[in-house]
């Protein structure tokens, strides 16, 4: 049965209570971590969100009823207990910081029973993590998700403040939207009001922020909630938080200014890692052509190389036929991998080939100078050594090599450029390494739509020096666009943006987009810079993304707090779920019935 706390004031948290308070009386509350029986005395582990704090029952202080209380707590319980401080006589635990101390309880109270959780609350769960989903309530009493969480409370507390103190404003935009282009499906709730008719969630708040900018609010933040209908995975939700930004009358240097010092302080105030500033930064031409990714890993080497000059006019005719269909031959070297087994050297080309790869061409340089290569045969001596020389080969390295057009092998390279850092534990997450990645394309050829589509998004304003080609040569067009990465994920993106209503409608007509179809989705933007528009510029972070990496996590997941599965789904909710008849009803929509499986 459960008591009341009718008289009592929680005095500290567990880890509040000191040596300095020996001899007081404390009162504290919270959950029975663990209870162990020695004979005459009942030894508790109190836990709460701080930590955890000894109690000791013993009937001299707590008489014969509140020994025998204590004696029926079981792990979760809610108590309260009033006690004395006092310095531990044995079993001082060096690894809490209440591990020299322990409560002699003088009363004992239980707020609330609990049933017997399903798994252990406790730190490094082995827990499947369906289950810690389905009990999501308990899986976040678990120590680690209380770090994770109490550090992205601060993390945006920090963020919140530096950018007050920038002069931007925190204005909150709506939820309920027409469709914002960020690339990805849009969430729709249907319209009771106007039938037919639905809102899209927001992909970004990237119009309204725009169009805030245009009203003269000149820096504007948001921490906001943005929703995407993708496919989820480690760094993916579908709804997630943006730090949202946007500024006016700047350019590109001033955007990065601020972000670097906003990320050095909050690394600096939070982990205690120092950001050295500036961030470098590099091109997205030269992060493909020397990682094979637009964000880069640069905690380690092992770089592209392109040696197509080098194999032009080889006998192999995998290297040959990409170079005449107008591709590229690149490599890496995975130094001291030379003993390689053959069945691992497999499952690297069966890893290539996930990534459009037809194949992997590999060469080791033996101890003795030879080489152990697929393509070996093919190439004169001569070919060969300088081929080895162009990737820095020396005897016991590994090299490999991708033919195909410049996408594949770059990603293929970039992708198994990671798999061997993975393998080879040269990703260390105590190491923080930023990098500004800019002068993106402003446009990308999409196959599947056959056109070109914004690499960003079409309020991205190309490059001055290349805005002759867009009518020319669109997808040669650089934008100022810019992502700042970090360790390999990207943190953040962002753009100065289209303010020219001419230079608009030209992005608009290179997209494919009508005159009027451009009008009917972004007219209130296009009429609103009739009107006296600001040059501006912006970006956004991933929240999640950080925290992630700050907390040193492998999934975003274990930075949020109810976070969805792969499907989207939510095990705790069941959210997605089917609603009343009478509600679709109401909104004047008919679900079609599931076909017969
Ligand atoms: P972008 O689409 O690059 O830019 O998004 C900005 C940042 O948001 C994070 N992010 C996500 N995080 C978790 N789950 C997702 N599904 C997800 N999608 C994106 C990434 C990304 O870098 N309006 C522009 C910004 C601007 O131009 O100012 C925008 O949304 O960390
Ligand atoms: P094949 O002649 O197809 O047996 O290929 C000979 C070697 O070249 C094998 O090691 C293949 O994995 C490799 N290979 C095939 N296609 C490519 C490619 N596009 N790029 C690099 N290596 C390849």
């Amino acid at each position: 049965m459960a008591e009341s706390m009718t008289g009592l004031k929680r005095t500290h948290r567990c880890t509040e209570v000191s040596n300095a308070d020996v001899g007081k009386k404390v009162v504290v509350m919270g959950w029975v971590q663990k209870r162990r029986n020695l004979g005459s005395l009942i030894f508790v582990d109190l836990r709460d969100r701080s930590g955890l704090l000894q109690i000791v029952f013993d009937t001299k202080d707590v008489g014969e009823a509140g020994f025998e209380k204590a004696g029926k707590l079981r792990s979760e319980y809610v108590v309260a207990v009033v006690g004395t401080v006092a310095m531990r006589e044995a079993a001082i635990n060096e690894n809490l910081p209440t591990g020299d101390i322990e409560i002699r309880a003088v009363e004992l109270r239980i707020l609330s029973e609990s049933l017997t959780p399903p798994f252990p609350i406790e730190e490094d769960s082995q827990t499947k993590d369906e289950v810690r989903l389905k009990y999501r309530y308990l899986d976040l009493r678990r120590p680690d998700l209380q770090r994770n969480l109490i550090m992205r409370s601060r993390v945006a507390t920090r963020i919140r403040t530096f950018l007050a103190e920038e002069g931007f404003l925190e204005i909150e935009t709506p939820i309920l939207n027409k469709s914002t282009p960020e690339g990805a499906r849009d969430y729709l709730v249907p319209s009771r009001i106007h039938h037919g008719c639905f809102y899209a969630l927001p992909q970004s708040p990237q119009l309204f922020k725009q169009l805030l900018m245009c009203a003269g609010y000149d820096r504007y933040f948001q921490i906001a909630k943005c929703f995407r209908d993708e496919d989820l995975r480690a760094d993916r939700q579908p709804e997630f938080t943006q730090v949202d930004m946007e500024l006016s009358f700047v350019d590109i240097d001033d955007v990065i200014d601020v972000n670097e010092r906003l990320l050095a302080k909050v690394f600096e105030e939070t982990i205690g890692v120092e950001v050295p500033l500036p961030i470098p930064r590099m091109t997205w031409q030269e992060a493909m052509d020397r990682y094979g990714s637009d964000k880069p890993d640069i905690r380690f080497g092992m770089e592209l190389r392109d040696v197509s000059e080098l194999v032009k006019d080889c006998e192999f005719g995998v290297f040959t036929g990409a170079l005449e269909q107008g591709g590229s031959v690149r490599g890496i070297n995975a130094k001291g991998q030379g003993t390689m087994p053959r069945k691992k050297i497999d499952s690297l080309v069966k890893f290539a080939k996930d990534f459009g790869a037809k194949g992997l061409a590999y060469l080791s340089v033996q101890e003795d100078g030879s080489y152990k290569s697929s393509f070996a045969k093919f190439m004169t001596e001569e070919e060969l050594q300088s081929l080895v020389s162009a990737m820095d080969g020396e005897p016991g390295d590994l090299l490999f090599f991708a033919a195909d057009k410049n996408k594949v092998v770059w990603d293929v390279l970039g992708n198994l450029r990671l798999e061997l850092a993975r393998n080879l534990d040269l990703l260390d997450k105590n190491e923080y390494k930023f990098i500004w990645i800019t002068e993106f394309p402003l446009l990308e050829w999409s196959e599947e739509q056959n056109r070109y589509v914004a690499m960003h998004h079409p309020f991205t304003m190309p490059m001055e020096e290349d805005l002759d080609k867009l009518d020319s040569d669109p997808g040669a067009v650089r934008a100022k666009a810019y992502d700042i990465v970090l360790n390999g994920t990207e943190l953040g993106g962002g753009s100065v943006r289209i303010f020219q209503n001419d230079v608009q409608e030209k992005m608009f007509e290179v997209l494919g987009f009508t005159k009027e179809a451009a009008h009917e989705q972004f007219g209130f933007l296009m009429d609103a810079f009739q009107y006296g528009v600001p040059p501006h510029a912006g970006l956004a972070y991933g929240l999640d993304r950080l925290i992630m990496l700050m907390a040193k996590e492998d999934s975003i997941r274990e930075v949020i707090a109810f976070p969805k599965v792969k499907d989207a789904s939510c095990l705790m909710t069941q959210a997605p779920d089917v609603v009343d008849e009478k509600q679709l009803e109401e909104l004047a929509i008919a679900v079609q019935p599931e076909e017969n499986e």
